[in-house]
């Protein structure tokens, strides 16, 4: 039995072996999802908690092969643009900037915690139902905009890529050796007892 990609993590604390096993992988198969696999994984997305309720993400997806995966595909860095493209479907997440106060149009504060609430809900939905996902910040956001015609109105934060796990022998040799799951800095270095730690 081959072990799992995840037994080099060990949390400080018990949690669920779950939160241990979601990483981030670069090798994808050649799998194909569904457009129902995936409107499963935003249904999980849908149900995050939000400011005021106005749930400001936004999701914009294309399915390997069709014209929105290559807009957002085309918006990928070189580094990203080496592998991602091979993942089963690319999602371009954003958010409203602004919502409607007291009949005023006014940045919503929270646009951005909310929209990493709804991508959290979906990493954790597509672990659950037998999918990996890849965030991605190294993106050219002009570039998606254009591609996908999206306004000023909306920030745009990230891709994921969202795939089955592949042959890691196949990535460029700088991304094998680091096709491992990452390790966490110790709990006691982000969180405080009434102070943030340096
Ligand atoms: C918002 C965001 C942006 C990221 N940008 C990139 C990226 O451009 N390229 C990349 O290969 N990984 C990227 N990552 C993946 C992180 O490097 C990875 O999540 C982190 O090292 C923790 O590892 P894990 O997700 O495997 O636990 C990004 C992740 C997030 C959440």
């Amino acid at each position: 039995m081959t072990a799992s990609p995840t037994s080099n993590r060990t949390p400080d604390h018990p949690i669920e072996r779950f939160f241990l096993d979601r990483w981030a992988p670069r090798a994808f198969s050649d799998a194909t999802i569904t457009e129902a696999e995936l409107l499963a994984l935003f249904e999980a997305a849908r149900w995050a908690a939000s400011a005021s309720n106005v749930q400001p993400w936004r999701f914009a997806y294309g399915l390997r092969g069709d014209d929105a995966f290559k807009a957002i595909a085309d918006s990928l860095m070189s580094t990203n643009a080496s592998w991602a493209p091979n993942a089963s479907a690319l999602v371009l997440v954003g958010a409203k900037i602004t919502l409607v106060r007291g009949g005023a149009e006014v940045v919503n504060p929270t646009h951005a915690f909310d929209a990493g609430a709804a991508w959290a809900n979906f990493a954790i939905q597509a672990r659950i139902s037998g999918w990996e996902t890849h965030g991605m910040g190294g993106f050219d956001v002009a570039k998606a905009r254009a591609n996908l015609k999206i306004s000023e109105d909306y920030a745009l934060f990230a891709v994921v890529a969202v795939g089955k796990l592949g042959d890691k022998s196949k990535l460029p040799e700088a991304l094998l050796v680091r096709e491992v799951p990452s390790q966490r800095e110790p709990l006691a270095n982000r969180v405080g007892h009434g102070f943030f730690p340096a």
